[in-house]
């Protein structure tokens, strides 16, 4: 009679690495595998293998795999600011390239209901998300960044209709997506302070939130509402970046502060939080997000001040 320990003996050396137990009664066969580290498509050729080898062993009638995993660990980060139309977004899209870059795996939920812009900004326009049941497999981007975009999943103007529950859901299913081996999880939030915010900070704890600002005056009293937001819902908050902090003239090449300059790094000082950069207002950012080219994707003056905070942010990571 077959036993256990004999499919053990009989499995092939390259399949019999990834097992970890094989148990067998009434001639179903029941093998735990250990596919930590395999993608799913590996994953799941080990497991078409070995239900094909133990299969073909005789007095074996059924064969069933239970793959294990090691848990990938994620950790979400917000990225808010108090009002719109500071380079929320377009800070986010560069920090998860730049971060890409380094090597790390980085995905990017785009939570803005009203004004989703990361399907643009990331150049994945044309790809919508697919689903395995209730799930979303997030789209691939060829900046090496899987996403998920409110913009995807609705058509453009139709969710300015929606009601609280059903942001929530929709961002909800966002956040629980197949997110496979992603470690960094950036969430672009909605501008402001308001429910959404907090019901999503409170129900997906990110592990930090990163506030952007320009250096005016008015958004600066707006970052310390975002900041007070984070607070509120116990969020650690990594630091300050500013956004649009001087005039990068594409003539001439030289700088220019036309909104005063160091604004939100003295906000940051006083306020005791990091600042961890500055983005200069430059043209070449306008032009390169609107056509999907972050400037983060390639080595250069622009895309350095994206690198240098995302090297900030990779240390936080690192100490964390
Ligand atoms: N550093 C920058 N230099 C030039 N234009 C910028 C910069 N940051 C953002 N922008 C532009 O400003 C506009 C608003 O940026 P966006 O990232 O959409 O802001 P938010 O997400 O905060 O609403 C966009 O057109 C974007 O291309
Ligand atoms: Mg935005």
């Amino acid at each position: 009679m077959t036993t256990a320990a004999e499919i053990e003996q009989r499995l092939p050396a390259k399949l019999a690495t990834f097992v970890r137990s094989v148990r067998f009664a009434d001639g179903v066969a029941t093998l735990v595998a250990d596919a930590s580290g395999l993608g799913r498509a590996a994953a799941t050729e080990l497991e078409r293998e070995l239900k094909a080898a133990v299969s073909s062993i005789e007095g074996v009638a059924d064969v069933r795999v239970a793959l294990m995993a090691d848990k990938v660990q994620r950790r979400i980060i917000a990225v808010g600011s108090g009002k719109g139309g500071v380079g929320k977004s377009t800070l986010t899209a560069n920090l998860a390239v730049a971060l890409a870059r380094s090597g790390r795996k980085v995905g990017v939920v785009d939570a803005d209901i009203y004004g989703p812009s990361q399907p643009m900004l990331l150049d994945a326009s044309n790809s919508k998300p697919t689903a395995e049941g209730q799930t979303l497999i997030p789209v691939e981007s060829e900046f090496g960044v899987k996403l998920l975009s409110m913009g995807q999943l609705v058509e453009p103007g139709k969710a300015i209709a929606w009601r609280g529950p059903m942001t929530g859901s929709a961002l909800g299913q966002m956040m629980d997506a197949q997110w496979g081996d992603v470690e960094v999880l950036l969430v672009d939030l909605p501008p402001g302070t308001g429910d959404v915010q907090l019901t999503m900070l409170q129900k997906f704890k990110p592990a930090g939130a990163i506030v952007v600002s320009t250096p005016q005056d008015l958004a600066l009293i707006d970052a310390t509402r975002a900041l007070d937001l984070f607070r509120q819902a116990n969020v650690p908050v990594i630091g300050l970046v500013e956004n649009m902090a001087g005039y990068l003239c594409p003539h001439c090449g030289k700088g220019s502060d036309p909104f005063g300059s160091g604004g939100a790094e003295a906000a940051a000082r006083a306020l005791g939080e990091d600042f961890l950069g500055r983005i200069p207002l430059a043209m070449g950012i306008r032009v390169a997000s609107d056509t999907g080219q972050p400037p983060a994707a390639n080595d250069g003056e622009l895309g350095e001040p994206f690198a240098r905070v995302a090297d900030r942010l990779g240390d936080w990571l690192d100490r964390a």
